[in-house]
């Protein structure tokens, strides 16, 4: 296919295109990503939105919650990330304690990263508790994503992350603030399917499920998890390939030839 036919078939993803897929029954695909070069590969993939998660605490930082993940860094991830997508809808995470002191502190930091990083659009976590600033930031022009079910960012208050959440009610709430506050998406995070169904079914927005079951609009998986990278392998994880495996192979196979001279070969060098 020419690059003009595809990009008819496959346009660019914006916030409405993202919103109206749900209407036509298109589940949408998301991966995480924190840099250029990863960014570049899922985004030709054909992924349709590209989450630049504040999971970077973890998967990039080697930290054991993302907590310490600050605004700065988020945006240093996220200008890397939207300058090697073409296609894809780019979100950036706001980090721990970049929206939760007030509304305003939400707008001037999420005004930060569209106008620092390119990308399209910010997430938050939260949903009767932050509606407010979801309003704010709607109000702003600023597109923004929630995210509910297991917040990682309330690990604090909350305990252990990997619970799946099973109060229904709240669940429903939280989906139903953020879509009458003005989220054009929401994260639904380690909650039971049939509740994700519910949701989905109730509210206008679309749903990106993590652990939440078949029944949302689309998903999201980080990608070193999806890839094999991490070593994380929770139930919900479906790994499509083992890169570590490959890496470790490939390095070792290097190591080895460096040490007994087969590399590098007149092939490799130099007259
Ligand atoms: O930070 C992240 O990667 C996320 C996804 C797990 C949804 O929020």
């Amino acid at each position: 296919m020419t690059e003009l036919a595809s990009s008819k078939t496959n346009p660019i993803m914006t916030v409405p295109r993202f919103a109206a897929a749900k209407g036509r029954g298109q589940k949408i695909s998301m991966v995480t990503a924190y840099d250029f070069l990863w960014a570049e590969i899922f985004d030709q993939a054909g992924v349709d939105s590209i989450l630049v998660g504040d999971s970077l605490g973890m998967v990039v930082q080697g930290r054991s919650t993302t907590l310490p993940v600050t605004l700065d860094q988020m945006i240093y991830h996220g200008e890397m990330v939207a300058r090697a997508v073409k296609r894809a809808l780019v979100i950036v995470d706001l980090p721990f304690m970049s929206y939760q002191v007030s509304p305003a502190q939400a707008v001037e930091n999420a005004g930060r990263i569209l106008k620092e990083t390119g990308a399209a659009a910010v997430k938050l976590e939260g949903g009767v508790h932050q509606a407010a600033t979801i309003q704010a930031l709607s109000a702003a022009d600023i597109p923004v994503m929630a995210h509910v079910g297991m917040r990682p960012q309330s690990v604090r208050k909350y305990g252990a992350m990997s619970k799946v959440q099973r109060d229904e009610v709240g669940l429903m709430a939280d989906a139903q603030a953020a879509e009458a506050a003005g989220a054009f998406g929401i994260v639904l995070e380690l909650i039971p399917q049939a509740v994700a169904r519910r949701i989905t079914a109730e509210i206008s927005i679309p749903t990106i499920g993590i652990g939440a079951g078949p029944g949302c609009d689309g998903q999201v998986l980080v990608s070193c998890d999806m890839l094999g990278l991490s070593g994380f392998q929770p139930k919900f994880l479906k790994q499509y390939a083992d890169l570590r495996e490959v890496v470790l192979s490939a390095t070792r196979q290097y190591v080895r030839e460096v040490g007994d001279g087969t590399f590098p070969d007149p092939a490799h060098s130099h007259d």
